[in-house]
């Protein structure tokens, strides 16, 4: 999705590659495959540097986010393609919370854009929807809600047992959100805008989204913008999705809005997120989990990892490579050139290579449509 602020627009750029566990391991190097060999014609270098964070090492080390790790990534890397966390062997899923959560809340990546796009008639669940129907962006608050961990247990394993898990949310964490949101439309021409939250349940967390949202919108009346709960909003954009072209609301909320949208634009395979602080590093991520059930055997669908890869080049200012990335994978799903969970037979490795191929030639990249 194009209009992402840039964070250096140069010449060359810095990635750290965390593949992480799973099926994070096995789509994010064809992912990196594509973009090497998209930036091969125009001769864009992308340095890439891996990171082995995950289970894996968390289970031989005890280590999860390295002592350093934040400065490291702030100060030396454009960008950060992540591909997923989560292992069984980790019930707690700790490494995830410290390493994923770790990372969205101490580089400050406030804005988790995750755009729901249909990119062929067939892939969508809902009857006689169309691709020109299902084309929005979701903006989930990334740093706040009830992600950020202040709680605890009280007469653990007691019959008096209590469980609290604080939901915070700060005028400036909602405000800077809200603000984004609307900056983006204006600047994407999109006209309309639908703030979600649900304060007739939570009135205090939820009466400042009320607050904020009001005061903000007065100062974009260019923009047709509106208020649903959030459980409307979700029946809303499964009965019409075509009303919608950006969403906001709280992280929480869009965690699980966001699964929602990609499965109607073809499930989760497909479903690509930027994890954006504006002008600084920002991590980049397929939606989609470990699906431990799946991994090891070839079969997972690499395009939203290489979507993603599109949304990363964008934010570095690359519009042209990004550009050619999305129209590889129109191709591809128009040729179905795909994965099972598409209906295809291709491996994961196969539909990477295919790509490749396509972007790789400036001959072949230049017929893409
Ligand atoms: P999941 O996204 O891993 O899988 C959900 C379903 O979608 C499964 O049926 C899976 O097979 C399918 N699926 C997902 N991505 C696919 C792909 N690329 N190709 C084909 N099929 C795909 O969610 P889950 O099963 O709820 O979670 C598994 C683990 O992943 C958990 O530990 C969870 O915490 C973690 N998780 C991590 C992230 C992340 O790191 N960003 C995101 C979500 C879940
Ligand atoms: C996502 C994931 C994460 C989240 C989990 C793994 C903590 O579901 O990125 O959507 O809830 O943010
Ligand atoms: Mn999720």
């Amino acid at each position: 999705m194009p209009g992402i602020p840039m964070r250096n627009g140069g010449p060359k750029a810095r990635i750290a590659v965390i593949p992480g566990d799973g099926i994070g391991a096995e789509v994010t190097p064809q992912a990196v495959k594509v973009l090497k060999a998209v930036c091969a014609p125009t001769q864009r270098p992308l340095e890439f540097v891996e990171f082995d964070w995950g289970a894996d090492k968390y289970l031989r080390e005890g280590v999860t986010l390295p002592p350093g790790a934040v400065e490291m990534l702030r100060d030396e890397y454009d960008a950060i393609l992540f591909g997923a966390l989560g292992d069984p062997r980790v019930p707690s899923n700790q490494h995830a919370a410290d390493i994923l959560l770790g990372l969205r809340f101490k580089l400050d990546l406030y804005v988790n854009a995750r755009p729901v796009e249909l990119l062929h008639d067939r892939l969508t669940p809902l009857r006689d929807r169309t691709e020109k129907d299902i084309r929005l962006i979701v903006f989930r608050e990334n740093t706040e809600g009830l992600y950020v961990g202040v709680g605890g247990v009280f007469k653990q394993d007691t019959p008096d047992e209590i469980a609290v898990q604080e939901d915070v949310n700060s005028r400036k964490g909602v405000e800077r959100i809200v603000r984004y949101a609307f900056e983006y439309a204006r600047r994407k021409g999109l006209k309309r805008l639908c703030m979600s939250d649900k304060s007739n349940a939570m009135p205090f967390a939820h009466g400042l989204w009320q607050r904020v949202f009001k005061e903000v919108r007065r100062e974009y009346t260019d923009i047709d913008s509106r208020h649903l709960f959030i459980d409307t909003l979700a029946m809303e954009m499964v009965r019409d999705p075509s009303q919608f072209d950006v969403v906001v609301t709280c992280n929480l909320f869009g965690d699980i809005l966001s699964d929602l949208g990609a499965q109607l634009a073809g499930g989760l395979g497909l479903a690509p997120s930027g994890n954006i602080h504006p002008g600084q590093t920002s991590l980049f991520e397929p939606v989609h989990g470990s699906a431990p059930h799946i991994a090891g055997q070839g079969i997972a669908n690499p395009l939203g990892s290489v979507l993603t890869s599109a949304m990363m080049l964008e934010f570095l200012g690359w519009r042209q490579e990004a550009e050619t990335l999305r129209r590889a994978v129109r191709a591809g799903l128009r040729e179905n050139c795909v994965t099972p969970d598409l209906g295809g037979k291709q491996s994961t490795a196969a539909v990477g290579d295919w790509l490749a191929e396509r972007v790789g030639r400036a001959d072949l990249a230049a017929q893409l449509k």
